[in-house]
């Protein structure tokens, strides 16, 4: 594997910043990993002092929107040692998304060392709390200047990192989108492609407008079958056991949804993914059937909805989950080093 150039600043702006009272998304610490792909490889990887970057207005991620990103948080245990979560989940996910878009492979190995790399220089920027994380978003998009629809043949690979205070989540409501839709088969919608985000921005904006906190994505052909949230995937308990939709080629494959479906397991629940149509929830829901409803998200970790509006119906989904909440600790508790890790998801830096 190459080896990282470090430049380091003469002096880290986190002692200027209170970390009880963080602006989400808008603190970013002192470096960041930069990678770029020339040549048909990549270049030699550096971590520098973050800065603007000069990008030529033909950059064909401006324009043709070949740009993909990851979500991922560090955390540190009592000791304060950090630590990542499931780090090579997320450089596969990403190779994943390269790959639908035509973009080059980052080396996984390489993605998590420059991971490890930044967030050990970063350390004093990992707030302490429980709940709270630095945020690391890794992400790539083609620089190369032209005008004409191809893959690109140059990229760049950055990750950049924000401190995230604790998420003190409210009870959601959802809304039902019955007119557009995120993805469909044979789309973009499991991979992590800028554009995804770019076309649910107006959605969200409607459904935020009508009282709702997120879009609930339902399917491209019969606008019935429940997909994902915003940017989480979601979990519904009915029956006793758990129901998750189905991973159809549209939904983003979440690394937290994979985790909590292991930690459910874990609690001897059962855990189905399948079609569940909204109709369908609906029903248990005026049955009193349905128990719990929440979404999960590297953001947010598990985030408890109250209700779903669908056309002019409210689908109430009780105040209270239980176990959502028991699982929410427990992944908590394993992010700090609280908890014991066996499924070996922690990674030291
Ligand atoms: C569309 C979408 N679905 C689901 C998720 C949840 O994925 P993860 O648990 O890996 O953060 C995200 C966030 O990355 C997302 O953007």
């Amino acid at each position: 594997m190459q080896n990282i150039k470090i430049q380091t600043v003469a002096e880290s702006r986190a002692t200027a910043v209170d970390f009880d009272n963080i602006p989400l998304g808008r603190t970013f610490t002192d470096h960041m990993f930069i990678c770029q792909y020339e040549d048909g490889q990549w270049q030699d990887p550096e971590i520098r002092p973050l800065e603007l970057i000069p990008t030529h207005p033909a950059a064909m991620a401006l324009h043709y929107g070949q740009a993909i990103f990851e979500g991922m948080k560090a955390t540190v245990d009592a000791s304060g040692n950090p630590m990542l979560f499931r780090a090579y989940d997320n450089a596969a996910r990403l190779n994943f998304s390269a790959a639908r878009m035509g973009m080059p492979d980052f080396p996984e190995e390489l993605f998590v060392e420059g991971l490890k790399q930044l967030v050990a220089l970063e350390s004093s920027w990992i707030p302490p709390q429980e709940g709270s994380a630095l945020y690391l978003r890794p992400f790539m998009y083609a620089d190369e200047p032209f005008i004409g629809m191809r893959a690109a043949t140059s990229y760049k690979f950055i990750i950049i990192a924000s401190p995230a205070g604790p998420f003190f989540s409210k009870r959601i409501r959802l809304y039902a989108e019955n007119q557009y839709i995120r993805a469909a088969q044979g789309g973009t919608g499991e991979a992590k492609a800028a554009g995804n985000y770019a076309a649910a921005i107006r959605p969200t904006e409607l459904a935020k407008a009508k009282g709702y906190d997120q879009v609930l994505w339902l399917d491209a052909e019969h606008h019935e079958y429940i997909q994902e949230v915003g940017t989480m995937n979601i979990f519904f308990k009915i029956d006793g056991h758990f129901v998750t939709p189905t991973l159809d080629g549209a939904v983003l494959d979440g690394i937290t949804r994979r985790s909590v479906m292991t930690l459910l397991e874990d609690a001897g629940y059962k855990v189905e993914q399948r079609r569940i149509s909204i109709k369908e929830l609906a029903k248990a829901a005026t049955e009193g059937r349905l128990e719990e409803a929440f979404g999960t998200g590297t953001a947010v970790g598990i985030a408890y909805i109250e209700a779903i509006g669908w056309g002019d119906e409210v689908i109430p989904l009780g105040d209270s989950s239980p176990v959502a909440e028991q699982i929410n600790a427990t992944l908590n508790g394993i992010k700090t080093g609280r908890l014991e890790d066996d499924h070996n998801w922690m990674l030291t830096v």
